[in-house]
């Protein structure tokens, strides 16, 4: 049995001999692409560099990269797809081409993995306005010795990758197809629809750059991208024909198992949905995601659901944290994860607590709803949403399920009518920056004043003023004056202060008078704000004094753990941080 961490040595091992430097392993969250909500290559942090910009390591670079592909979420069930996972990669920017990347990838696959060329196929681009067929690359795998019989030609929908968002680098590839059935030989013929055929890597031949118009150009610079999944790979060269059967899934199933009472082999998909779901929300939320309504947070919220829903179908329950425990060990080499396991567990069940509270009586309203009915209006689906926590995609699946249509155009005119509503009834009730007053949001408003005072303590600079203040139901985001970026240590020490006066559970007091008493008793104002005749002044012990509209909370100690979790720049001399409450 070959391991994951033995795959992964094997890998950079090889390449490194073939001049490659490692790079590190990025967050799933995308810094600069705000096409796209998560990394789904290990391509997608490097586009600058793939568009011409020199890497600091060189031309020759490889890692271990973490993905999420959410596109795939509907496909998680099978024995292949997965919406976490790993892949291994190696780039030429503008260095080798076609030949090495090939051969290598042969090389690599048959003679170091070991993998049998009698089960291989490959498949190449077939050509068409955009690029031309690609003889190339055929010839070449025919020269190292795949059989005429297994290469085939396919078209863009096939054999094309990229960009990663919606614009960027892109090109055509060639693919490696690894025949997974221990039972009966490859056959002759390279059939690509045939399922038992597992895409196993990927070498993409960059050369063009799709633009905002959707237009494909030639590249400046000709990249190799070269991925391959770690889960297929690790079943492939341990003969297993299910990537849940090897030791990336194994803990996770017999959990399952073990929690659930029942067998993996009767209830195969239930149980891949569920630990697939678990596994990609441990590592969503160790890159600084809570479940929400939007963006990252809103898929992190769907996989939770969705896993709850497919629990359901087994019998299980409370079950997030438990499945979520082995996955800290399969991946002991991620220290982020381990780092932040107490707060991923945390958030987990909440959800999961959250969820549940409505689940039962949304599904029973579903089966009102869709009794002998052919289509769900947009209405329904609405409140689903909103009064039972369905995500839309749930309903969608129910309903799939149940042979019913839904209307999406009629529930996205719900959702904005509902949206347009909320906005109006909320502008100009709280003029501080606040969208609602729910617990949640007045908590983060009282935290967003210590954390003010506690960065005027630790940076040592007394006239850091606010710039921006946003709050939403998940988070906090701080804009004050500074002109650099802080430190690990500072943002440590500024949490801890904040935490500290957290726990000295200090009473927050309110008193109202005219401004400039205010200014001269000490409080601190908002931006270059004009005052009316009084203002509140709150004052949290005595450690910060603010005016301010509120709302706030009655004590310190309501609000729980203060974290923070980005600190950037908003705008010259503007930094910007973003905390949550735990
Ligand atoms: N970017 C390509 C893929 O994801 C090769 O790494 O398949």
């Amino acid at each position: 049995m070959i391991t994951r961490e033995q795959l992964i040595k094997k890998y950079l091992n090889f390449f490194k001999l073939k001049g490659h430097k490692e790079i590190p392993n990025e967050s799933l969250i995308p810094e600069n692409d705000p096409t796209t909500l998560f990394i789904s290559a290990g391509m997608h942090p490097l586009v600058p560099y793939l568009l011409g910009q020199p890497h600091p390591l060189g031309k020759r670079l490889m890692n271990l990269q973490r993905c999420i592909r959410t596109g795939d979420i509907e496909e998680v069930g099978d024995s292949t797809h997965h919406t976490f996972f790993e892949m291994l990669g190696n780039w030429s920017l503008g260095d080798y081409w076609k030949k090495e990347a090939i051969t290598w990838s042969f090389e690599f696959g048959t003679k170091i993995l070991k993998l049998p060329v009698k089960r291989l196929s490959v498949s190449c681009f077939k050509g068409d306005t955009d690029a031309k067929k690609d003889e190339e690359s055929a010839k070449r795998w025919e020269s190292l010795g795949i059989p005429k019989e297994r290469i085939v030609f396919l078209s863009k929908s096939e054999n094309w990758w990229g960009p990663a968002g919606k614009t960027g680098p892109c090109g055509p590839d060639t693919e490696i197809f690894y025949w997974k059935d221990n039972t009966s030989p490859a056959p002759e013929k390279f059939d690509p629809t045939n399922k038992k055929w597992v895409e196993i890597w990927n070498d993409v031949l960059m050369e063009y750059v799709k633009d905002q118009k959707g237009k494909y150009n030639e590249a400046k610079q000709k990249n190799i991208d070269n991925g391959r999944g770690v889960e297929r790979i690790l079943a492939a060269i341990n003969n297993f024909e299910d990537n849940y059967l090897t030791e990336l899934w194994q803990p996770m199933i017999k959990q399952i198992e073990k929690l659930s009472n029942k067998k993996y082999q009767k209830n195969e998909k239930p149980m891949r949905v569920i630990a697939d779901h678990i596994k990609a929300s441990v590592f969503i939320i160790a890159d600084g995601i809570v479940p929400g309504n939007s963006e990252q947070g809103y898929i992190l919220r769907r996989l939770i659901r969705r896993a709850i829903r497919y629990a359901k179908e087994i019998g299980l329950e409370n079950f997030t944290s438990k499945v979520a425990l082995p996955v800290f060990k399969i991946y002991d080499d991620y220290q982020h994860l381990q780092k932040n396991k107490e707060h991923i567990l945390k958030e987990l069940e909440k959800e999961e607590e959250k969820f549940n509270k409505t689940l039962k009586k949304g599904l029973k309203i579903f089966n009102k709803f869709s009794k002998n009915k052919k289509e769900l209006s947009g209405e329904k689906i609405f409140l689903l949403y909103q009064s039972y926590g369905f995500p839309f995609e749930l309903t969608k699946e129910l309903a799939k399920e149940k042979g019913i249509k839904i209307n999406q155009k009629s529930f996205q005119k719900e959702l904005e009518k509902h949206q347009k509503l909320s906005r109006t009834a909320t502008e100009g009730r709280f003029k501080s920056g606040l969208a609602d007053n729910s617990e949640t949001t007045t908590k983060l408003h009282t935290a967003t004043h210590l954390l003010l005072k506690a960065l005027q303590i630790i940076l040592k600079n007394d006239s850091i003023i606010q710039r921006g203040s946003n709050i939403t139901s998940e988070r906090l985001r701080l804009d004050f004056s500074f002109p650099r970026k802080l430190t690990k240590e500072e943002l440590e020490k500024v949490e801890e202060l904040v935490n500290t006066q957290i726990q000295n559970s200090y009473e927050i007091i309110r008193e109202e008078m005219p401004p400039k008493k205010a200014i001269k008793k000490g409080a601190r104002g908002i931006f270059d704000k004009k005052y009316g005749e009084k203002v509140s002044v709150y004052l949290i012990g005595e450690f910060s004094k603010e005016i301010c509209a509120g709302p706030h909370v009655k004590n310190t100690c309501e609000l729980g753990v203060f974290r923070i979790k980005k600190e950037s720049a908003s705008s010259a001399g503007v930094r910007r941080i973003k905390a949550v409450l735990e």
